[in-house]
């Protein structure tokens, strides 16, 4: 418990309006944080999260509202007057140089000069191992970016950020692509930097991860707080922030229902994605979800992608319908009945300027059999369908996706493939970064798809909706598949246990 209220708060936003075309995102919000305070906020998908923090940090300006720091109040600040003022803010986005080491990574921008002219790697380096130690944070400062995993390029980025020394650090959904332990490091971390004085926003759709970590947790529906509170004791219930999220009360775990389970319809013998890869085999029901556990970077992503001819492999045979497939490129995977939904959404997933309904039939145009979802009498039509099922916040279907939030976007990945109904989906970290109640409505139609007889492929670091929604669960560890799991052994000891190649209980 770090937070000083005796104090008056480091920054304070006053009746922040900000209005896009057409669009009031953020309706009249005022929100403080304190020195050393971890401050949540949380919100479903297109609430107004990351528009408060872009004004905060200088790259929006509000409509009307004040922001006071230090005493002296202003209409709006710029990135450089945010910065100068401490206020710093954790890109989700990686904005890294891959082929630089990490000392150079935290400096780049203001390197530390012995001579003028010559960067002072003696001096740079110290730094930031001090800075490592400080935190506790156990990194190799020599390696380049692109050989660190991604939880470590994700400490180097918030390393980065507190090298200007700032008073508060915005960290915006910092472990959406972390597993469990990678999570816990960063939660490490976040207590550390606040148990030095400095106040940090953290924002996470991760609910009982924002329990854990804040003093205060601020709930943001619709442009507007609901309500802030105090989270000293670190109870605050997950059923009071999901209802103020929603505006009702709704179910938070969904329990998958039985599908009954058909012929094969996809089979992977012996795929091997380079020569000298191990070979996987497997064979997926009707019906069945199969899920693919693994630590980032175990190969699960790789593999998917062969599958869906999104990067070549070396041999293999890939058997659909009892039939082999021959698939050398996503317009391939898509004529076999394969859906290939991936977290990627804006390089594999999107058209950025296009309209969500461009978006949404761009792959199902044509081919679609209709009569799976459409319920006529409620709804107009099977896109206004999805919207509103998966709860889609968007002006108008006719709205480009670029103006989406984060979390909307790739609901609208999501659209295209269930509107697209095909026959195999693999789905690669479908909700991250989509709100509670959006992955719920979503775990009901992956339900109903494989009611209605299709088949799924799951790839996930979220534990629970692994555990919850597979049917059988394959280990991968290094490319290879080190265990199949069914029933009860589905659990997170039995999982671990393979990821990590430990045998012993
Ligand atoms: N540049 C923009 N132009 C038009 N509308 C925008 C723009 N940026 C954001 N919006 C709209 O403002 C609202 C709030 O978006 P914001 O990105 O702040 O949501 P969020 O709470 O961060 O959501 P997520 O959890 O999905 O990241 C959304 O309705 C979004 O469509
Ligand atoms: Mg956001």
């Amino acid at each position: 418990m770090n937070m000083d209220k005796s104090t008056s708060p480091l920054i304070e936003m006053r009746n922040i309006v900000k209005d896009f075309t057409g669009v009031r995102a953020l309706d009249g919000i005022s929100f403080d944080v304190y020195p050393g305070e971890v401050h949540g906020i949380v919100g479903e998908n297109g609430a107004g999260k990351s528009t408060l923090m872009k004004i905060l940090s200088g790259a929006y300006s509000p409509t009307t509202g004040t922001i006071t720091v230090e005493k002296t109040s202003y209409n709006s600040l710029s990135p450089s007057l945010a910065r100068m003022l401490g206020i710093n803010i954790v890109y989700q986005e990686n904005d890294l140089a891959p082929n630089m080491n990490v000392i150079e990574n935290i400096h780049i921008g203001e390197e530390k000069t012995g001579f003028p002219g010559i960067m002072d790697f003696k001096a740079m380096r110290e730094a930031v191992h001090a800075r490592t130690k400080d935190l506790g944070v156990k990194l190799d400062i020599e390696k380049k970016i692109e050989d660190l995993s991604v939880a470590d390029q994700q400490f180097v980025k918030i390393l980065k950020a507190l090298n200007v020394e700032p008073r508060l650090l915005i960290m915006d959904e910092p472990t959406s692509m972390f597993n469990v332990e990678d999570a816990h490091k960063v939660l490490e971390l976040v207590r550390r930097i606040s148990g030095r004085g400095i106040g940090i926003i953290y924002i996470s759709h991760f609910l009982s991860e924002v329990v854990q970590i804040a003093d205060r947790i601020t709930v943001i529906r619709d442009g507007s707080v609901v309500h802030t509170y105090d989270n000293a004791g670190r109870n605050t219930s997950l059923d009071t922030i999901t209802r103020d999220m929603v505006g009702r009360p709704i179910e938070l775990f969904f329990e998958k229902e039985a599908a009954p389970i058909g012929e094969i319809i996809l089979e992977v013998q012996n795929l091997k994605l380079k020569k000298d890869s191990p070979g996987v085999s497997f064979a997926l029901r009707r019906g069945e979800i199969l899920g693919f556990s693994g630590m980032v970077g175990s190969g699960r992503t790789e593999l998917m992608r062969a599958i869906a001819g999104a990067d070549p492999y070396a041999e293999g045979l890939i058997l659909i319908g009892g039939k082999k497939a021959v698939i050398r490129s996503p317009a391939d995977s898509i004529r076999e009945g394969v859906a290939f939904i991936t977290e990627d959404r804006q390089r594999l997933g999107l058209m950025l300027h296009a309209s969500v309904t461009e978006n949404t039939t761009l792959v199902g145009l044509g081919s679609r059999i209709k009569g799976f979802f459409i319920n006529p009498r409620r709804h107009g039509s099977l896109i206004q369908y999805l919207i509103d099922s998966l709860r889609i916040k968007t002006p108008s279907t006719e709205s480009e996706v670029v103006y989406l939030s984060g979390g909307n976007q790739q609901k609208v990945v999501l659209a295209k493939w269930l509107y697209a109904e095909q026959e195999i989906y693999i789905l690669d970290e479908p909700t991250r970064g989509i709100d509670a109640n959006a992955k719920t409505e979503f775990y009901k139609l992956m339900s109903r798809l494989t009611k209605d007889g299709k088949a799924i492929l799951l790839v996930s670091s979220d534990m629970p909706e692994l555990i919850s929604m597979s049917d059988r669960v394959l280990v991968i560890r290094s490319g290879e598949v080190t265990g199949e799991l069914k029933g009860a052994d589905i659990n997170e000891h039995e999982i671990v246990k393979r990821a990590l190649g430990v045998n012993n209980d």
